[in-house]
């Protein structure tokens, strides 16, 4: 039989992250959703980024006496309530007004830090001023590294604890829905405009208020004439320098005193290298099956980076994860916290920032429950010993 689906438009009935992506699938017009919920090519790597999970089930204790549940877990010797963040997705306020200040408001309510995309709706100063939030900043390597400096310099006196590169990313991934809905970088075709009539709430939110949201930490990379979306796109993808390489990253390790954190690493080489380079933290990321398909999910090589760096860094992984299991997987093989990406961008296309506290919550009831099933009271318990690959 198959599984009962909410069908609803009410984010609070929503059960789990696959509701909350179905609510935001009737809400957003359907190139925006498509342009969150793609991968790149035939989408074997957003398959396979779920499916990576079926191969480990848990073997549970029952009688270990189970008390309250406590997630809290320290990530740069700082305290925080879950052990998950908010990572980096660029353009967020196509999905809400405001979006990226909607998630950060929501991160810093559930005591858990929030990652800013480099090409963002929202100045990063308006992120760093939000009172008692965690706030880490991530950017990708332009051709032109004088603005890649001034961004640093930036991010240093907007007073980001951490930057975040994002390493897969450096040559555009193919991603053929948006080839097909836009007829050249953020022009929808006359199709997708007329289907906006049919989003009228969407409108009255996104839209309303100052029209198509632009990429407000650009602005120095951008001409005068080049700021809105659609210009700006035609610039940053032919900005991005594939020649990104570890003559970089040390470049950036000599130029930022903060936390420095790599995204986009698969290979256990690569996530040994960065440490002797001096990096903090590490994500193992294939960027939510959005660049290289048919890549490695961050679970198939997650335990192998563990054994290499130990203790050396902070070790973080993301791509695909939507249940309280998967994230307790995740931290039993290793991770010291997971980095959501469209769980949460779902629920702040569903109900704005109380959509992504709805989606927090329920991550959050699923982890609990799934701890304490196991026969735990604190992640600190969790190993490997609680999980058998299947083959
Ligand atoms: C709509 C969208 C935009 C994204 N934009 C960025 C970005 O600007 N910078 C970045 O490093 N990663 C970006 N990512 C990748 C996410 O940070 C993350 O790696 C990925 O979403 C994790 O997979 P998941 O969505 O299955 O959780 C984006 C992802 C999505 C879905």
């Amino acid at each position: 039989m198959k599984r009962q689906r909410y069908t609803g438009s009410n984010y609070k009935k929503a059960l789990n992250i696959e509701d909350m992506e179905h609510i935001a699938k009737r809400r957003l017009p359907s190139f925006v959703f498509e342009y969150v919920y793609g991968g790149s090519d035939d989408e074997h790597t957003l398959a396979h980024n779920r499916r990576v999970f079926d191969r480990y089930l848990f073997e549970p204790k029952t009688m270990t006496r189970v008390g309250p549940r406590k997630l809290s877990t320290t990530l740069f010797g700082q305290e925080h309530r879950l052990p998950v963040a908010i990572g980096p997705t660029g353009f967020n306020g196509m999905l809400s007004h405001d979006g990226d200040l909607k998630l950060a408001l929501a991160a810093r309510d559930a005591g858990i830090p929030f990652v800013l995309s480099s090409v963002s709706t929202t100045r990063m100063e308006e992120i760093t001023a939000i009172e008692g939030l965690t706030a880490w900043m991530q950017i990708y390597f332009y051709r032109d590294r004088h603005f890649v400096k001034s961004m640093i310099e930036r991010c240093a006196r907007a007073g980001f604890d951490a930057i975040v590169v994002t390493t897969d990313s450096a040559i555009y991934g193919n991603r053929e829905w948006d080839v097909r809905n836009f007829r050249r970088p953020l022009k929808p075709s006359t199709a997708n405009l007329l289907h906006l009539l049919t989003k009228p709430g969407w409108m009255k939110d996104v839209l309303w208020p100052d029209g198509l949201p632009t990429f407000k930490n650009l602005d120095d990379l951008l001409p005068p004439d080049k700021r809105n979306a659609q210009g700006a796109s035609q610039i940053i993808g032919p900005q991005l320098d594939p020649t990104l390489n570890w003559d970089d990253i040390a470049w950036l390790r000599d130029v930022w005193p903060g936390k420095l954190i790599l995204k986009g690493i698969i290979a256990p080489d690569e996530a040994e290298e960065a440490v002797q380079r001096g990096v903090d933290g590490i994500v193992l990321s294939n960027h939510g099956g959005r660049q290289l398909n048919h890549s490695l999910s961050p679970m198939d090589t997650l335990a192998e980076v563990k054994a290499r760096v130990g203790e050396r860094c902070q070790l973080f992984v993301d791509s695909g994860f939507r249940r309280g299991t998967d994230i307790v997987k995740a931290l039993a093989l290793g991770a010291d916290a997971v980095w959501l990406g469209r769980a949460t961008l779902y629920g702040l296309a569903a109900g704005g920032q109380a959509g992504v506290t709805h989606a927090l919550g329920l991550l959050e009831k699923e982890m609990a429950s799934t701890l304490g099933l196991l026969g735990f009271t604190h992640l600190s318990e969790l190993d490997e010993r609680c999980l058998r690959q299947m083959s």
